[in-house]
């Protein structure tokens, strides 16, 4: 039997919004949905977390949750004829005092006002995702002059980035603080926070989230040039967060493309040594917005992504608001199993000459090595009450697949964002203890993942309801009785 390990995150949106859709997108493979809380009502967003929900058991499938927050994109206002289209040399002005509805060929109105005070003479700036570029030549209390240096269209709201990032807005807005109760209410799974600039953003969150009563595991994005400086910055921020997510739309805006794909393999790796999940995301599949197949690079580019050992990748516009959803999760997992038959991405020389801080990840990794070492192992069973041994497991390269086996419906829909993991519902704490690996091993057998003669790892501790618990290896051998 063969797994597709990488995972899929798909955005839902206008074009995903129907049962029928849904379905589709959920039986081709969809493991984590997410809620794009930039976009939307709160309404709107339960009404799909519950067909996900509904739609995800019926079928017997675990598919997470994640909230995105929208963050403090920094827009401008509108223009009185809703676009201008500005040419190289032209000179343009924001302005804090003018009118919010009269933008002109001109000037435009800003939302946040620091944009001025964060901003001088020299500084480049970015908008609409970089297609437009200008350069600012003066700077007053109130407003930046600047002259354009790459023209083209701009329209209502769109966004601004600096070159170099340093703009000062803090990472929740009013609304992100709604949200994150939503997300609580909702009881969604993971919760991705927009422009986080270090620890301290993620440590507040987390405040938030627990005043909240959420349980979601908490998302940063990388997005800023602040948070890729320097390895301090990004291990604060990674380690300051349950999992990442290479957020190349902005950053990329704010660090050049030219840096990007160094950076991401950067990120994925560092998030891999601490222990945290990391989604690869933005324009994976963009011409399939409006085409049902993917171009050469971006098939490359998602391979590339599995090759550097991302958890997952993930659809924005293409499932949320293209017309083909259904081919792009189809071609997503179809070129993440490609990629995944590449021997790099099978054998690990991960940590080798690292040391083990706990007793778990000593049995987590010692699994590992042992599954990649012995051919005859065919899967690993990895008892989880949080779900965390079966992600330091899938920090290791493999071809064998990790089930997570867990009695809780959060870990079982956690795990879907996990390389390699597969979820079992399993409450091994009701079971008699000498029944648990026969049961375990039969969960296996009744899946066709496993046959007569395999070997299986199976992980867990001296109890069966302790976190962080897990002090214990044993390899079986199916058909032969197990206790
Ligand atoms: C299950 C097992 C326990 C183990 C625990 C680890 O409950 O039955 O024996 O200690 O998982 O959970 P964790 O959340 O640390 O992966
Ligand atoms: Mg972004």
């Amino acid at each position: 039997m063969s797994f597709r390990r990488t995972k899929i995150v798909a955005t839902l949106g206008p074009a995903s919004n129907s049962p029928e859709m849904l379905e589709q997108l959920i039986l081709a493979g969809l493991n984590v949905a997410r809620l794009n809380f930039s976009h939307g009502s709160p309404e709107e967003h339960k009404a799909r977390a519950r067909l996900v929900r509904e739609l995800a058991a019926k079928h017997g499938r675990f598919v997470a949750l994640l909230g995105d927050l929208q963050g403090p994109k920094i827009r401008i206002a509108k223009f009185v004829n809703k676009r201008i289209e500005l040419k190289e040399g032209d000179s343009f002005r924001f302005s804090v005092t003018h009118p919010r509805d009269a933008g002109n060929q001109d000037v435009v109105g800003i939302d946040y006002p620091d944009l001025v005070k964060d901003c001088s003479v020299g500084d480049e700036l970015l908008l609409d995702d970089g297609r437009v570029v200008m350069r600012v030549e003066a700077a007053t209390a109130d407003e930046l002059q600047c002259r354009v240096t790459i023209g083209g269209p701009l329209s209502d709201h769109k966004g601004i980035n600096r070159r170099g990032g340093g703009l000062t807005a803090p990472a929740l807005t009013a609304k992100d603080k709604a949200d994150i109760k939503l997300a609580a209410e909702m009881e969604l799974d993971y919760l991705a926070v927009s422009f986080p600039r270090d620890a301290a953003d993620m440590e507040l969150a987390r405040r938030l989230r627990d005043e909240a009563g959420g349980k979601a595991w908490l998302v940063a994005k990388i997005e800023r040039a602040e948070a890729v400086a320097d390895d301090e910055a990004l291990d604060g921020l990674i380690r300051a967060s349950d999992a990442v997510m290479v957020a190349r739309g902005d950053l990329g805006v704010e660090i050049g493309d030219a840096e990007l794909v160094g950076i991401q393999k950067k990120i994925i790796l560092h998030a891999r040594r601490y222990n945290k999940a990391v989604i690869t995301a933005t324009q994976m599949m963009e011409s399939m917005i409006h085409n049902p197949m993917p171009t050469r690079a971006e098939v490359s580019d998602v391979a590339n992504a599995v090759l550097d050992y991302t958890d997952a990748v993930m659809l924005s516009a293409e499932s949320a608001a293209g017309e083909y959803p259904l081919e792009a999760v189809q071609a997503m997992a179809r070129i993440c199993q490609g990629a995944e038959k590449h021997p790099d991405t099978r054998r690990s020389h991960h940590r080798l000459g690292q040391t083990f801080g706990r007793c778990d990840e000593s049995i987590a990794l010692a699994s590992m090595y042992a599954a990649n070492h012995f051919p005859g192992i065919k899967a690993i069973i990895c008892l989880t009450e949080s779900g965390y041994t079966p992600l330091i497991m899938s920090r290791i390269r493999s071809s064998v697949p990790i089930f997570a086996y867990s009695p809780h419906r959060e870990t079982q829909a956690r795990v879907a964002l996990f390389r390699g993991v597969e979820t079992v519902p399993f409450d091994a704490a009701a079971l008699p203890p000498e029944k648990v690996s026969q049961m375990a091993v039969d969960e296996l057998l009744k899946r066709g993942v496993v046959t007569k003669g395999d070997w299986v790892i199976l992980t867990k501790g001296d109890s069966y309801t302790t976190q962080g618990g897990t002090n214990t290896m044993k390899i079986l051998h199916v058909g032969d009785l197990l206790v």
